[in-house]
């Protein structure tokens, strides 16, 4: 469950990344493709200049996740964006483990880090991931009706 406590901690810890976010960009991708060298293939060969793109995109999320509700459109675009890239529901797990190694890294740079902003970050990480992993679900079933109808 997300809380409006964990809310307020994510929201204003990403506030940092944003400040720092090159050297997040190149902490994620690094550690992603150094652990999950299979990985390498999904995305472009220079991601250097996606490093902030993607940063910024996720504030986006991050903003507007008081109601899950309000995220309903993105999540449905970056579920079939994620479908298009070849992204599998496996790869959640490594993402994530990058994902959280990438947010510790900076914010305890910052000295901004502890055992409950890693919980909040946890939480909220999760019920992203699994709201896109749902809507990929739902998106891949309609596809597969479509298919059976055109067979029909
Ligand atoms: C909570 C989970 C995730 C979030 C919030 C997220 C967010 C994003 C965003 C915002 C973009 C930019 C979309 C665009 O502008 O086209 C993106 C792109 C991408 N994501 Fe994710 N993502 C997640 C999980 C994953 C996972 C598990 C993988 C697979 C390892 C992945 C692989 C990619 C790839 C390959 C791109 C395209 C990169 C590019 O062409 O620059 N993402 N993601």
């Amino acid at each position: 469950m997300i809380t409006e406590e964990n809310i307020k901690l994510v929201q204003n810890s990403w506030l940092v990344i944003v400040g720092k976010a090159n050297e997040a960009g190149q902490i994620f991708y690094d550690y992603l493709f150094r652990n999950n060298p299979e990985l390498r293939y999904l995305f472009p060969t220079d991601t250097r200049s996606q490093n902030r793109k993607l940063i910024m995109a996720i504030a986006l999320i991050v903003n507007k996740i008081e109601r899950m509700e309000n995220i309903h459109a993105e999540i449905t675009w970056l579920a079939s964006k994620h479908l298009a890239y070849g992204v599998e529901v496996k790869h959640f797990v490594p993402f994530k483990e990058a994902f959280m190694y990438m947010i510790e890294q900076v914010l305890s740079s910052e000295d901004f880090w502890d055992r409950t902003l890693q919980n909040a970050w946890e939480v909220v990480f999760s019920e992203i991931s699994q709201a896109i992993i749902v809507a990929m679900q739902n998106l891949e079933s309609q596809k597969q009706i479509a298919r059976i109808k055109i067979k029909l």
